[in-house]
């Protein structure tokens, strides 16, 4: 996830270019760079490695002067964060440069092809192609627009684009596919951006752009179309937020903003990942398929996931999978624990270290053990170049874009999502997977991200906001409140009584539905909610006998059941209905109501969501 930004009109570009940056660096920060068309036709381009601040710093000793330019905010992907590999990236002779948020999965063939034809490459993005491809395409024709469009009917992956050309200086051309992309509309001016906030200060007439979209802009023109160049007119939207609202995306807390981004977060866990290609989709693991060629992987015959919080439910819950699909053994360690324990570790042991930020001080020491160990390593983070990439072996990205608020949402779904990648590769390497499951696996994965998009707008109808208030009722001035599951669903509870406790202060436990009858039981009264993870699976019985053990002891019963079992309506006070997923993927269409309910709680208790008491985004102490 990264901003862009692109501005053609009559004023200085550069402050403005730098001023929208500063509104999109909750999008990424790990370089930012602009690019200006400067009076006498030159284009100076500026790039610093680190937050805005290094740029500004930059261009204050040497500003671009000009009226048209574009700018990017990075939060990395392809290629480490430095200088090189900031955006935006010209061609080769600089005559064209690009910025763009997204990720090209076919770079790395049509980078050979380009280079075979003598285009010479600077950094390691897959961005860089990008501008090689509109120079091939551009030849000697004038023709921009079109040079960017059959660039854009080459590449498959996702991208919004903002590109300017020293040959065509009064314009800014953008497009867009699976990543957002705005045009904002001014007199004598107008804007590209990733997100309102970054243009705001200058317009709030918006035209959203659609997938496949292509609009070239002038200081007083704006013209859209499909890649085919058949006109478009999406409609203008007047926006009348605030700033401090805008940056939320309008959402009162940017928690509340990261549980709506999950169904794009799950999407981007994928990009590169799966190749959607006729007949079928294929797995494309690069940095697995490294480590076996380098042997590393030779003597691996368990796994052991290493994390803390957030991260270590949703290695429990890939745990399951793992096991099934590759017939490996899995532990899961707590990070904290691990470090101070002496555990039997070393090269026949895969150690996978799970760590959102990639900063947690008690996970990185528990990887050096591990390391130490000449255990082969895993990093799973979503911060591109963090401690933990420094200790690995190879890197799985969670690719779920910057999470700002302290109680994790989209991180988890991209770590399990990620997680199961990871168990169909090995599990095909195992020859443990037939074919055909491997397949289905895929296919559920693809379709998590749509079913998430369900789940979510289950919880916008009157009902669903009519259930979530009864449960927020009943939940706000308890005491304690009890989760339970089995299977998959046992470390969902878990992560549903870490938001509740995170964002609320109510005290909640996750247990194993089972092991209710040797101790946790005896919490129960009227006063102690029980919330059940009862979704369809193996042990879907086993959990509704629990649900009637709590209630002939009074417990309010919150059950969490698929989409259409009526049948659960009769043991629990309030049901709360997901869509149907096979076992092992329904948690991650079943922690969105457990997020929510959590957040109804929290402003139910008037608790600070994004940065609860003594809690921290990043624990890099011990
Ligand atoms: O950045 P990490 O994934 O290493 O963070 C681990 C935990 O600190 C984190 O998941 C924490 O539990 C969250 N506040 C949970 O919402």
């Amino acid at each position: 996830m990264c901003g862009i930004v692109g501005y053609v009109g009559a004023r200085h570009a550069t402050p403005i270019l730098l001023d929208g940056l500063a509104r999109l660096e909750y999008r990424g920060y790990d370089s930012a760079g602009i690019a200006v068309i400067t009076s006498t036709g030159e284009l100076q381009i500026a790039k610093a490695q680190g937050r805005l601040q290094s740029l500004r710093t930059l261009v204050a000793t040497a500003e671009p002067v000009g009226v048209v330019g574009i700018g990017h905010t990075r939060w990395a992907t392809h290629g480490r964060p430095n200088d090189v590999n900031a955006h935006p990236h010209g061609d080769c002779a600089d005559r064209i440069t690009v910025a763009h948020n997204g990720i090209i999965e076919n770079y790395a063939s049509l980078r050979d092809e380009l280079m075979a034809k003598g285009h010479t490459f600077r950094s390691q993005t897959d961005t860089e192609t990008l501008a090689h491809l509109i120079e091939e395409e551009l030849g000697d024709s004038d023709d921009l627009n079109l040079a960017v469009r059959n660039t854009l009917k080459r590449v498959t992956g996702s991208y919004a684009i903002a590109v300017v050309s020293r040959a065509h200086p009064g314009r800014v051309i953008g497009a867009r596919k699976d990543s957002p992309l705005i045009v904002g509309l001014g007199v004598d001016e107008n804007f590209l951006a990733s997100d309102i906030p970054a243009i705001l200060k200058h317009t709030r007439e918006i035209v959203q752009l659609d997938d496949g979209d292509i609009a070239d802009l002038t200081a007083t023109t704006v013209t859209i179309s499909d890649l085919d160049g058949h006109p478009r007119q999406p409609p203008t939207l007047h926006v009348d937020w605030n700033i401090e609202a805008a940056e939320r995306g309008g959402y009162p807390h940017f928690f509340a903003k990261e549980i709506a981004e999950q169904p794009d977060a799950a999407h981007r866990a994928l990009l590169g990942r799966i190749i959607t290609r006729e007949p079928a989709p294929t797995l494309a693991l690069d940095a697995l398929d490294a480590l076996v060629a380098s042997g590393r992987l030779d003597a691996v015959r368990r796994i052991t996931f290493l994390g803390c919080g957030t991260s270590i439910h949703a290695a429990m819950i890939a745990r399951y999978a793992i096991e099934r699909w590759a017939r490996l053994p899995v532990d899961v360690a707590i990070a904290s624990e691990y470090r101070y324990a002496d555990p039997v570790v070393g090269p026949d042991t895969l150690c996978i270290a799970i760590s959102q930020s990639g900063e947690t001080a008690d996970i990185l020491a528990a990887t050096r053990l591990a390391r130490e160990a000449n255990a082969p390593i895993i990093a799973v983070t979503n911060t591109v170049g963090s401690a933990i990439t420094r200790l690995a072996d190879g890197v799985l990205y969670q690719q779920a874009g910057p999470e700002i608020s302290v109680a994790a949402t989209k991180s988890f779904i991209a770590t399990v999502m990620t997680l199961y990648l990871l168990g169909a590769w090995l599990g095909r390497r195992a020859q443990t997977l037939s074919e055909p499951e491997e397949q289905a696996i895929l296919h559920a994965l693809l379709d998590i991200p749509e079913q998430m998009r369900r789940t979510l707008a289950t919880f916008e109808t009157r009902e669903g906001q009519q259930t979530l208030a009864s449960v927020t009722g009943r939940l706000k001035d308890c005491a304690s409140c009890l989760y339970i599951g089995r299977g998959v669903g046992y470390p969902l509870a878990l992560e549903g009584a870490l938001k509740l406790k995170e964002l609320s202060y109510v005290h909640a436990e996750g247990f194993a539905a089972g092991e209710m009858k040797h101790g946790p039981i005896a919490l129960l009264d009227t006063a102690t909610p029980l919330v059940a993870i009862a979704t369809e699976g193996k042990t879907y019985e086993k959990v509704v006998s629990n649900i009637q053990e709590a209630r002939a002891r009074d417990a309010f019963i919150v059950a969490l059941a698929t989409e259409g079992d009526d049948a659960i309506r009769q043991h629990a006070d309030a049901v709360i209905a997901v869509p149907r997923a096979p076992e092992f993927f329904a948690p991650l269409l079943t922690v969105i109501p457990l997020q929510l309910l959590a957040y109804q709680v929290a402003l139910a208790r008037g608790c600070n969501v994004d940065q609860p008491r003594n809690l921290a985004k990043s624990v890099t102490v011990e």
